[in-house]
């Protein structure tokens, strides 16, 4: 018997949109598993993307109102992609509903916020998972199973970066991501995330942090072309000591010339080494000294059927994964945790331990000393 869970999706921007296709996708990828999403209702505060929305991916129908899809009785899941400062209130409604929740990265619009939706989620007692899905590249998911199988040794060192240059120009429009009122943090919620993300994912938990940051744009035109102040980060940098002794050197920047989407990481361990950059995602650098000192070196790993989940896209090594196949994994698991109603990884629980980071990162620049990575109270921050 197949398994129909009902979606609604509430944002259909570029996530909404993207989010959307993975739920389509996810039924003919794992066809097997013969879980199925029916997209039932899409909505977005402009109407012409809510109908575009549903015209092009079978929506049954479409809203500007977000209550219409967390009231209507055929919706299980709620799919939240909005802009951050949505994210509260509507992940509260959906729980209180008994929807369960699928909210895209950053959970809450601060640290505090991730930890009161983390509490609310919770206390409901409904199921979620947050968009991380650079975790769900079959290279990144290969070099933690090497990790955990002792294949490094001692993990010594993460260094990460996700370097952007989508906002390099001084000409970009001053959009949400540039506004504390409605993006919380800059960067910090926007791309250290995913980083702080990979590095719990990789190298465990994180115990203690210090970081700087910078706005280098500072003003940006703003709707009819006038000069707008950016109130939030371009930049943050930041040292990390994981709770296994590892070191950890992180960085990341959206006005960034040269890089476009440098989103990479590099682990050392005792024993070994390896290497992974988004830009050439199906790819894996790994060093693995044999005692033959002569042909040391790294050796570059191409995806393939031999690596998780390659294999529901192309049968071939070297077809590669793109972005998106990144969100059809992502949202098979989630929806077959729905199917056996267990809570899947990553949840709100794990969107709360990369939130305790970033407050402790967030601390540092008003006190310009180490912070200790402990548990947040959730509050809402205006
Ligand atoms: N995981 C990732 O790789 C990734 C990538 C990009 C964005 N994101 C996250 O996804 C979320 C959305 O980002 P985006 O790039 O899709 O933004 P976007 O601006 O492209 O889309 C957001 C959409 O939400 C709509 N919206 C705003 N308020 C609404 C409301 N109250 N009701 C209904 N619709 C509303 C807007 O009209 C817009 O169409 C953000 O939290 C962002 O951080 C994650």
């Amino acid at each position: 018997m197949a398994e129909i869970i009902g979606v609604g999706v509430i944002g259909t921007g570029w996530m909404g949109t993207a989010h959307s296709r993975a739920y389509l996708q996810a039924a003919d990828r794992f066809s097997d598993s013969r879980i199925r999403a029916r997209l039932v209702i899409c909505a977005d505060e402009i109407e012409a993307r809510a109908q575009e929305a549903r015209e092009r991916f079978g929506f049954k129908r479409h809203t500007t109102q977000w209550q219409d899809v967390i009231r209507d009785p055929e919706v299980q899941v709620v799919n939240i992609t909005t802009p951050n400062h949505r994210h509260l209130e509507l992940a509260t409604a959906a729980a209180a509903a008994g929807k369960h929740i699928f909210c895209e990265k950053p959970v809450g619009k601060s640290p505090a916020e991730t930890a009161e939706i983390e509490r609310v989620a919770r206390n409901a007692g409904v199921l979620t998972f947050v968009g991380f899905n650079y975790r769900w590249a079959p290279m990144v998911q290969y070099a933690r199973q090497m990790i955990r199988e002792g294949k490094l040794g001692r993990i010594t060192h993460f260094r990460s970066r996700f370097l952007a240059g989508y906002a390099s120009s001084p000409e970009t429009p001053l959009s949400w991501r540039f506004q504390h009122e409605f993006s919380g943090s800059g960067v910090s919620g926007d791309l250290l995330t995913h980083v702080v993300d990979m590095g719990l994912f990789l190298a465990g938990p994180m115990k203690q942090a210090v970081g700087n940051r910078e706005t280098f744009i500072r003003r940006r035109p703003a709707t009819g072309g006038t000069l707008s102040n950016v109130t939030n980060e371009d930049y943050v940098g930041a040292l990390v000591q994981f709770a296994n002794g590892a070191h950890g050197n992180l960085e990341v920047c959206r006005v960034i010339q040269g890089h476009k989407c440098d989103w990479s990481f590099e682990v050392e361990g005792t024993a070994g080494a390896l290497n992974w950059n988004f830009e050439r995602m199906n790819e894996l650098n790994v060093f693995l000294p044999d005692q033959n000192s002569a042909h040391e070196g790294y050796t570059r790993l191409v995806s393939g059927p031999k690596y998780p989940f390659h294999e529901r896209f192309n049968p071939a090594a070297g077809t590669g994964l793109g972005y998106d196949d990144l969100k059809t994994i992502e949202t098979h698991h989630f929806l077959k945790s729905i199917a056996e109603k267990r809570q899947g990884e990553p949840g709100f629980a794990d969107a709360l331990r990369v939130a305790e980071v970033l407050h402790a990162i967030e601390a540092s620049w008003e006190t310009r000393s180490w912070q200790d990575v402990s548990a947040i109270h959730s509050q809402v921050v205006a």
